[in-house]
């Protein structure tokens, strides 16, 4: 284990079959349709690569990266659209695929910006959410696990930017990031 993890929360084997059961629902959810999967980089490509894999659907797959304007710590709400996506989703069933769901500002922001090109329907997976944390009226539609407000790092998730490649979901050490 990496040594500025103090535990681990979840575990390859247990990632694994969250994202199982979180495919079963979309593929259940789906059948027939042709739905447009967004993955949200960074932090969400462990979880889309592997949940992506389970889907059986008929699918397109496209990336959008965003950040928010200013430090986190004085977060304004207002998002910056790095990287947008590359196909339509007019008329078409759209699943944003995000890891965390905070304070909600990054997809309040998204769902609306999205919205606006007229899809048939946006629908939000998380496979982490913190509702304790939320600012924003967002609620996902597909989630892995509700989580207390602990600093996790890996499978995706950074901390300063490090960390995304561990295998596993873990605590990350509070002397790291004071
Ligand atoms: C994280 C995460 C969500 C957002 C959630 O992204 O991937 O996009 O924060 O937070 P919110 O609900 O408070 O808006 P981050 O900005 O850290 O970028 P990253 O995906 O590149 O790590």
């Amino acid at each position: 284990m990496d040594q500025d993890i103090e535990r681990v929360l979840y575990s390859e084997q247990e990632l694994a079959s969250l994202c199982d059961s979180i495919a079963q629902s979309i593929n259940n959810d789906y059948i027939g349709r042709d739905v447009v999967l967004v993955c949200m980089l960074k932090g969400s490509i462990m979880f889309y690569a592997d949940l992506v894999r389970r889907i059986n659907v008929r699918c397109i797959l496209d990336f959008m990266a965003v950040s928010s304007y200013g430090s986190a710590a004085v977060s304004s709400g207002k998002i910056n659209i790095k990287k947008d996506l590359s196909e339509s989703i007019k008329g078409r069933d759209v699943i944003i695929v995000e890891d965390i769901l905070d304070t909600g500002n990054t997809l309040y922001y998204i769902k609306d910006y999205l919205e606006k090109r007229d899809p048939a329907s946006i629908r939000i997976c998380t496979l982490f959410d913190k509702p304790s944390r939320r600012k924003k009226p967002i609620t996902p539609d597909y989630t892995g696990e509700v989580i207390d407000d602990l600093f996790i790092v890996g499978y995706g998730l950074d901390y300063d930017e490090r960390y995304r490649n561990l295998p596993y979901v873990g605590v990350l050490r509070p002397e790291i990031y004071r």
